[in-house]
Order: structure tokens, then sequence, then C-alpha cells
């Protein structure tokens, strides 16, 4: 139950490197089930929704080694118990990406239901309807999804769009399984983000065939067997996008290394027309900003659109627009936890059914606040090294599940934030 305390406002700069992206890691140490043998990743940050992940493939039957700078090595040869158990599954709901490979390999799963979340109601219909069309024989019992496919998948035209559109960890669900299924598959309606290509690109180099792969129509021939890989996971967006606007917020010049611009493109876009300019260079970029904050409307939208996973960090910089700026959320429309938080540290929002009211506010006031869920979490943070006085974020364990130690990469570009344990 540590917390922080964090002192502001503050102005950063340096350089910083971005991680190995949680959300591609994630799904990509899943896919580790479908090819016997020992595969290697690298670039896997240290995240507790990693180790979480970890132990849910060591349950199955997997060994998992961590070795020198952020690699991972899972051998998956003997995978003797298909089971994700509550316990784990209910921490991390990504654990729900085993249910596809776990069924491709072993013609059974029994994984269960990742229950409720703070960011919304969370359901996996969508999975469910995607491996049913690949021929698997699905029930619900005591909370778990049992899927049975003893004589093996079967290739199928899907479409696996949805109420809020693409399914990323449906996507990725549906593809995995497809791998090994009997023919050709076509998903329509993919996820087209930058996390489910990766996973797609690792598929290939453990000897899938898939092609149309960043497109909303992924087309799969099936293949007989898979082998184990060594993949290097791309950089986490969602964090390039959180220092970015921890440079914007306290207007600040910061140099970030290791990020993909091209994966940014709707970021990238709000941010200089709210008056941040970003550079790019060699594997990064420059981000600086000088000048007062613009007001933006934002809506977010599966990739490329607006990320979701964005819209709480974009908040707490819009609050200090010189104006009113408007943020729908379009995938999740309930994640406004941070909404009250915010306005406990004097930011002036309103919140209207899927959106949200930014009234521009001259300064934040320090206070404590509650983390509810990751990005909330970090909205907060960034809200309080702007903030005048010091803010305690409790919680903090939140932040722990995407971003690897925060205090001890923002610190040496001159925030002041201490963690305590209490
Ligand atoms: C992934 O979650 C990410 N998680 C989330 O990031 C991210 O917010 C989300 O995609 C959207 O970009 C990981 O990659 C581990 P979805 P996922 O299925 O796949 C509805 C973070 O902060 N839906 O694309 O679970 C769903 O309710 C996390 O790192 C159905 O209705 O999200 C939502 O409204 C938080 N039925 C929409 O689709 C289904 O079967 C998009 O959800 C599946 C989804």
């Amino acid at each position: 139950m540590d917390i922080f305390h964090i002192e502001g406002p503050v102005q950063l700069s340096g350089s910083v490197n971005i991680n190995g992206s949680k959300n591609a890691s994630l799904p990509i140490m899943a896919a580790t089930i479908l090819a016997p043998g020992k595969s290697t990743l690298r670039a896997v940050p240290y995240l507790s929704d990693i180790s979480v992940c970890g132990k849910l493939l060591s349950q199955l039957g997997c060994k998992l080694t961590r070795g020198q700078n952020d690699e991972l090595s899972i051998d998956s040869t003997v995978i003797d118990n298909p089971v994700g158990e509550y316990e784990i599954v209910r921490r991390m709901r990504a654990g729900i990406c085993i249910l596809g490979p776990l069924l491709a390999r072993c013609g059974r799963a029994e994984v269960s239901m990742p229950g409720g979340c703070a960011i919304g109601d969370r359901p996996v219909d969508i999975h469910i309807r995607g491996l049913r069309e690949l021929g698997a024989q699905i029930h619900l019992k005591n909370g778990y999804i049992i899927a049975e496919a003893p004589n093996g998948l079967k290739g199928k035209d899907i479409f696996l769009g949805g109420p809020f559109g693409s399914t990323v960890l449906g996507t990725a669900n549906v593809l995995m399984a497809a791998t090994l299924a009997k023919g050709q598959t076509i998903i329509e309606s993919a996820a087209c983000e930058p996390e489910i290509a990766d996973l797609a690109n690792c598929l290939n180099k453990m000897g899938a065939k898939i092609t149309g792969i960043g497109s909303p129509r992924l087309i799969i021939k099936g293949v007989k067997q898979l082998q184990p890989v060594e993949f290097e996971v791309i950089p986490d967006r969602i964090e390039a996008g959180t220092f970015m606007i921890a440079a914007a917020i306290t207007s600040s010049e910061l140099r970030l290394e290791n990020c993909r611009l091209n994966d940014m493109m709707a970021v990238v876009d709000r941010l200089r027309n709210i008056g941040v300019t970003v550079d790019a260079e060699n594997h990064g970029c420059v981000v600086t900003r000088k000048c007062s904050i613009k007001t933006a409307d934002i809506t977010t939208q599966p990739y490329p659109g607006f990320p979701t996973d964005l819209q709480a960090q974009f908040m707490a910089l819009l609050a200090l627009a010189e104006g009113n700026s408007v943020i729908i959320e379009k995938i999740f429309p309930d994640r406004f936890m941070h909404v009250a938080e915010l306005n406990r540290m004097a930011a002036n929002l309103r919140k209207e059914g899927p959106a949200v009211i930014v009234a521009g506010v001259k300064k934040l006031i320090a206070a404590p606040v509650m983390a509810s869920d990751l990005r909330a979490s970090a909205a907060l943070v960034l809200a309080g090294l702007a903030a005048e006085g010091t803010t305690i974020v409790s919680r903090v364990y939140h932040i722990d599940r995407g971003y690897e130690k925060i205090e001890e990469r923002l610190n040496p570009l001159g925030a002041k934030i201490t963690r305590q344990s209490i």
C-alpha cells in the first residue's frame, strides 16, 4: 500500500528511455504457449502485470526465467494444467488471452471470467463468439469459461466487431487460435493497435502465416505447428505519451529515447494542436512547451484514433488550458474515476454522460488523492508535478502495474517524488 508524496510545481529536463510495451508483452507471452519449447522475449518491462502473467503461465506448466536486461525466457515444453485460475485472472484481465492459445495447443482450456474493473464493464463475449466460430464448444461453469475443440479448430471468415468497434485482446485470442486451425481464417474488424501488429509479427516469426497485419482484415492460413522464437517487443507508446504529457504539463523540454512516433500520430497531433512541439530525433523525439496551453476536443477511438489509455493524462493537461475543452470517452464510457480526484486538486471538470467538460484553470493545488486504476493514477502523478504544494497519491500499486518505478525515472529529470510504504 505505497503512497507517493509529490512536490510541485517542478520543471523537468533531460532524457528518458521508453521501456518495452506492457500491452504487447502480455499477449506475446501467452503466444509462447502455441510453440512447445523455449522462447526468449526481449524488452519485457518489470511490471506487476508482467509478473502476474508469469505466474499464470507457470501455473499452466511453463518454466520462466528472467535474464540480463529486460530478457524473459518462457519454456512451454510442458503444459499439463490448461487452467487459468480466478485468483490470478481477476488481478490481471489480460490473463484472458491464454484462452485461444491453450485451446489451439491442448484442444481444451478452462479460464476464469475476468470479473469487474474500475474502468467499466469489460465483457469477453466477442472473444467467445470468435472462438466458437473457429469450432470450439464453449460453456460457462462456476465463473469459468470451459472451451473444447477435441478435433482441433477449423478456419472461418469471422466478423469480430463489437459495440465499441474492434476489441484488442479479443483479436489477440482469435488470431492466436487461428494460427493452428485447419484452413484459412479471415478476421474482419480486427484491432489495428501496434501491439496486435507486434503479436502478429512475432507469430509469423514462429512460423505462422498471417497477412494484412496492421489492417482491420487479418488473413491467417493455419499451419500444423509453430516454433519457439526470439523476439523483441515494441516500445510502449502509452508510456511514451505519458512522458510527453509530463513535459507539456510542466512546461518543460524532454528528450524521449526509444519511442516510435509512427505509433502515436493521434497523440502527437493533439499535443501540437495545443501548442506543444514534438520534434522527431533518431529513435525518439524532443517534446517542448513554452507557450500557454490551448484547448482541444478529444474523442477516444480504437487505433489509429486517440487512445483511451491516454485520456486521463490528457485531461490533467487540459485542466490547465486557457478555455474549455471537451473529452469524449468512446471506448470505456465510464472511464472517469480520475475526474473527482483532479477536481480535488482545484481542476474544474464536469461529467456529462460519456463526456467531460474541462474548464481550464490558472493552476492546480496539491491535495491527498486516490488512484483507482492504472492510467488514472498516472494522471494524478502528472497533475502533482504541476500542482502547488505536496500532492499525496495513495494506492500507488495501480501505477506499478504499467510504469516501472516511475519515481526513479521522473526524479532524475527534476521531479520530487518520494515513495512511502504504509
Ligand atoms: C486493451 O484491453 C488494453 N489492455 C487496454 O489497456 C486498453 O484500454 C483497451 O485495449 C482499449 O485500447 C491490454 O492490451 C492488456 P477491448 P481490452 O477489448 O482488449 C468492449 C491499460 O491501461 N468489448 O479492446 O480488454 C469493451 O468493453 C489497459 O493498459 C466487448 O463489448 O479492450 C470495450 O468497451 C486498460 N466485448 C471495447 O470493447 C468483448 O468481448 C474495447 O475493449 C471485448 C470487448
